[in-house]
């Protein structure tokens, strides 16, 4: 931190709230709030005069409400920059001027109370997310009786009573009476693994942590006794198999099984009920102190922001990359990258790590000055638009720039558009082409596949990134399944035009299936939410007209999902022996005139 804050190329902006993003890569406008510190930071120098004098008293939040601060004070030890911040909503200095102790002590004149937030606009080329994240909190959890009884703490107030600059000064001590506990308790898992009671995710870190902690417990006071409780410990990683033996080897025990109860007993002392796993038997077992292990969730910021940079998030809350194996760190709208737990629960090697990463990235980006898209990208035909702005609404990466007072046509942003085809699919006046995925491309494919014995065939759209892989894997794992699919891949479901499943009827498919990847995973942010709302319009269309609406098909299914493809498969040929020629001619028929009428109607 201290190295960040030194660097002439890096301006750090504490105390400050992204308001809102605005362009593309290489020409980000981010509107910053920097909020008002009352301090000046560049003549503080943290001497602490202001605090010694100050006289409001307030619960530190850096130590977890285990110790107290003033009014004015340094958020935490090594804060860089080594400036004072005043709490203003405390603060007796301010309207009416009752104390000003801080103004009169402070000999540099740092302090000023009218200071202002304020707003400034930076422009960026990319921008890396790095929000952390925050901890379960396990009140809810009533069976433990956090904040019931003063004993039973958490893994983060843990680290703070044990840490050499935290309340206690590295003193491990009871809450209630002061002294020193003889047997203390890990509690894993609490609120990651748990459907109904907390996070169903691992929170990937707790088991080290823990692990760690009864070290640093055994080698300061060996007679202590420590106990975890446990589902299992992941101790993978570089030498965490080792730490975890050393853990042993210095007589921690470790037990199969989460406690579930935890009361106190006439010595005031805590009781764990658990079901030791290894042997079946319920037992209770009495200790001084309890530490929950508690697991990690989205930072609250987080999604406030992810809205602000238009991201997806998976259903986890965490923010969702563009590609699991091949761009880890890369968000899917261009010039975006995540580091550490803003992406997903993870120790401080992997941030690290997954920081170097989004740094490199962003540093290929941005000293080759130009970047080189995918041709496939929209295009308006400005003869044929009427400015209805469908397409801005749509895209899911604000690439389509339109304002509909100024009257002019929408523009595509083709360093920013990723290629979804939605606004094609949307667009009702057919006024946009989808370079590589034109209209013409794919109601070409379903001629030529339904050229000859359509009665035959099912007509499958499948998004190249989920579904079109679920093929793909459900063929290499040699899945058996109906010959009757003929897949059309497009980009993404959103692609899939009404008029391109109308098509494939009015040629004689009996059944079309559209299908993508569950919401969530979509690789174009939400834009499978849009194919979900046009399907469902679609089918609608179809009964009103008199057409079985269950001969158009929506499904989901992941690239890892074969077995699913399969499944999905034999199901659209069940609906195909469903249907008839007759109805096939009927449809053909209803379709026909549907069409001619459009026609007509110009
Ligand atoms: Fe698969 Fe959007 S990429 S549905």
């Amino acid at each position: 931190m201290t190295d960040v804050g030194r660097h002439p190329l890096i301006e750090l902006m504490t105390y400050s709230e992204v308001k809102n993003v605005r362009g593309y890569v290489g020409n980000f406008e981010v509107t910053i709030l920097r909020r008002a510190r009352f301090v000046d930071e560049k003549e503080c120098t943290a001497c602490g005069d202001c605090a010694d004098v100050c006289p409001v008293i307030r619960p530190n939040e850096f130590e977890l409400g285990l110790s107290t601060r003033k009014a004015i004070y340094s958020p935490f030890p090594q804060a860089i920059p080594p400036a004072y911040v005043i709490d203003i909503d405390a603060c007796l200095g301010n309207m009416p001027l009752a104390c000003e102790k801080c103004y009169q002590a402070c000999e540099k004149k740092c302090i000023d109370y009218d200071m202002m937030d304020r707003e400034v606009e930076v422009k960026v080329g990319v921008i890396i997310v790095a929000t952390g994240m925050k901890v379960f909190d396990p009140t809810s959890l009533t069976e433990y009786g956090y904040t019931r009884y003063p004993n039973v703490i958490t893994s983060m107030e843990f680290e703070r009573l044990i840490n050499a600059s935290g309340p206690t000064g590295g003193e491990l001590i009871r809450l209630d009476n002061h002294k020193r506990p003889h047997r203390v308790a890990f509690i894993q898992c609490v609120g990651s693994r748990a459907q109904r009671r907390g996070m169903p995710y691992c929170s990937n870190v707790c088991c080290m942590n823990t692990v760690k902690d009864t070290i640093l417990i055994k080698e300061h006071w060996p007679d202590i006794e420590v106990s975890v409780y446990y589902i299992d410990i992941r101790a993978f990683g570089k030498g965490f198999e080792s730490l975890y033996m050393r853990s042993k080897s210095y007589g921690v025990r470790y037990i199969r099984g989460l406690p579930g109860e935890i009361r106190s007993n006439s010595s005031g002392n805590l009781e764990l009920i658990v079901e030791n796993q290894e042997n079946g038997s319920v037992e209770s077992h009495e200790y001084d102190m309890v530490v929950l292990s508690i697991g990690l969730e989205p930072d609250e910021t987080l999604e406030d922001l992810r809205q602000k940079l238009s991201l997806s998030k998976t259903a986890d809350g965490f923010l969702m990359e563009a590609h699991p194996k091949l761009q880890p760190v890369d968000a899917p709208t261009r010039g975006i990258y995540f580091a550490g737990c803003a992406e997903a629960p993870k120790d401080i090697k992997d941030s690290v790590t997954q920081a170097s990463g989004a740094v490199a990235r962003a540093g290929i980006l941005l000293n080759k000055g130009e970047i080189t898209v995918e041709a496939i990208t929209s295009r308006i035909i400005e003869s044929k638009c009427r400015m209805c702005g469908i397409c801005a609404k749509v895209c899911p990466y604000n690439a389509i720039i339109f304002d509909k007072s100024k009257k002019q046509y929408p523009k595509v942003v083709e360093a920013a558009c990723a290629g979804c085809g939605t606004c094609g699919a949307e667009c009702p006046f057919d006024a946009i082409v989808m370079r590589h995925f034109t209209d013409e491309q794919i109601l070409a494919q379903i001629d030529a596949m339904l050229e000859t014995n359509p009665m035959d065939k099912v007509v499958v759209f499948a998004c190249n990134w989920c579904s079109y892989a679920g093929a793909d894997f459900a063929g290499t794992s040699r899945f058996q399944y109906p010959a009757s699919p003929r897949l059309i891949r497009t980009m993404c479901s959103g692609r899939v035009d009404s008029k391109f499943v109308l098509h494939a009827f009015r040629k004689g498919a009996p059944v079309v299936l559209v299908s993508g990847c569950h919401f969530g995973d979509c690789h174009y942010i939400d834009a499978n939410h849009w194919t979900a709302k046009r399907i469902e319009k679609l089918k609608k269309r179809l009964e009103k007209l008199g057409i079985r609406s269950e001969r158009l098909q929506l499904w989901w299914i992941s690239a890892s999902e074969g077995q699913r493809f399969r499944k999905v498969m034999e199901l659209m040929e069940e609906i195909r022996q469903t249907v008839t020629p007759e109805e096939v001619e009927e449809t053909k028929r209803i379709l026909e005139e549907a069409e001619a009428k459009k026609v007509k109607a110009g």
